[in-house]
């Protein structure tokens, strides 16, 4: 496979505003208990999640994260030069979102949509460099699903993990090449598209245990390469954020790969597996912690149905609160 490593160049990647939104109804895991045969005890168990957030449409959702992000970068609607929007519950089949979150936001560029599961807003930020690499000023990284409308709440296989929510960011060229996107992965096996799918019209049909399997195998391959293509060893990543999908998932790869809990930035009990949001809205958090600073390693990796991976390593310049 093509290495992927960037390491070096001038050209520079900055994150200088990132936002995430959550819609405000909630669904607790007592809630769903009443729909199914299930227990908050046994899904905190399981899974890690506590609840998920329900509301909203994809492009509502997507809209108000990247305002927020816009205005943390300071930067005007005319100041973006290409809308990505990572989504797998899209507000319709055609057309894509993008472009109605580009009118709401009053965006005056290309938009369109990145679908590629819950690896998507990692597919988007290297994509976004590739952009950054063509002249681009300034890109627009966007997450959002309204995960509600492809899950039925009352099964107790699927339901109980998914949410809705929205994470954005707006990424661009850095100068003073402090900030660098180090390397990436980037991968796909459609031999397993069925274990974990939506036929048009219908909700998500997953093999739990063998989307676990696959998970942890992707994470493990994904996360070595970008590492060895950076030429960076576990301990030299700072904060490692990882799709929400399940923590035992996370455990798993961690105990094989060597990163610990507290390298790792983690808001699956609050949120749930909101797909392709689930990454930015990790990060919008670790920020107001005060968990990056310039110069920090920082990985993200995403993983999920196609299946599809892709995990990013950036030398952190940009926003600190
Ligand atoms: N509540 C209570 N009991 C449940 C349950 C639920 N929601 N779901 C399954 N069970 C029961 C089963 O009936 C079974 O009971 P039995 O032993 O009496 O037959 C037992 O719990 C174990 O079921 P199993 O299907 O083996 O559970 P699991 O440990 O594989 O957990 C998932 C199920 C869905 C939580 C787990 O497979 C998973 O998270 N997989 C990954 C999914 C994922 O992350 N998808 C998104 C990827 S991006």
């Amino acid at each position: 496979m093509a290495s992927h490593q960037l390491a070096g160049s001038s050209l520079g990647f900055r994150f200088s505003g990132v936002g995430s939104y959550l819609p405000a109804e909630i669904v607790t895991n007592d809630d769903l208990a009443e729909a199914m045969d299930s227990s908050d005890h046994w899904i905190r168990e399981r899974t890690g999640i506590g609840q998920r957030h329900v509301g909203g449409t994809t492009s509502e959702l997507a809209t108000e994260a990247a305002r927020a992000a816009m205005k943390r970068a300071n930067v005007g609607p005319d100041e973006i030069d290409q809308l990505l929007l990572a989504t797998t519950s899209p507000d319709y089949i055609c057309p894509g979102t993008a472009p109605a979150v580009a009118e709401a936001l009053g965006l005056d560029c290309g938009a369109l949509d990145i679908q590629a599961a819950c690896s998507g807003w990692v597919y988007g930020l290297v994509h976004a460099n590739g952009l950054l690499l063509q002249g681009m000023e300034r890109i627009l990284v966007v997450g959002a699903e309204a995960l509600d409308r492809i899950t039925d709440y009352t099964d107790r296989g699927t339901g109980i993990l998914f949410g809705n929510g929205a994470g954005a960011a707006v990424v661009e060229r850095d100068p003073s090449g402090e900030g660098q996107l180090l390397s990436f992965d980037l991968g796909a096996a459609g031999e397993f598209v069925h274990i974990l799918y939506a036929e048009h019209g219908d909700v998500l049909q997953m093999d739990g245990k063998e989307v676990f399997r696959q998970a942890v195998k992707a994470i493990l391959r994904s996360a070595n390469n970008a590492l060895d293509r950076a030429d960076l060893s576990v301990g030299e990543i700072d904060l490692v954020i990882p799709h929400q999908a399940n923590i035992r998932i996370v455990e798993s790869a961690w105990k094989k790969l060597g990163f610990s809990m507290e390298q790792t930035g983690m808001r699956l009990e609050e949120t749930g597996n909101t797909s392709a949001a689930s990454i930015p809205l990790v990060l919008d958090k670790m920020l107001d912690e005060g968990r990056l600073k310039s110069g920090d390693n920082v990985m993200f990796l995403g993983f999920g149905a196609g299946m599809t991976w892709a995990t990013t390593i950036h030398r952190w310049a940009g926003e600190s609160r």
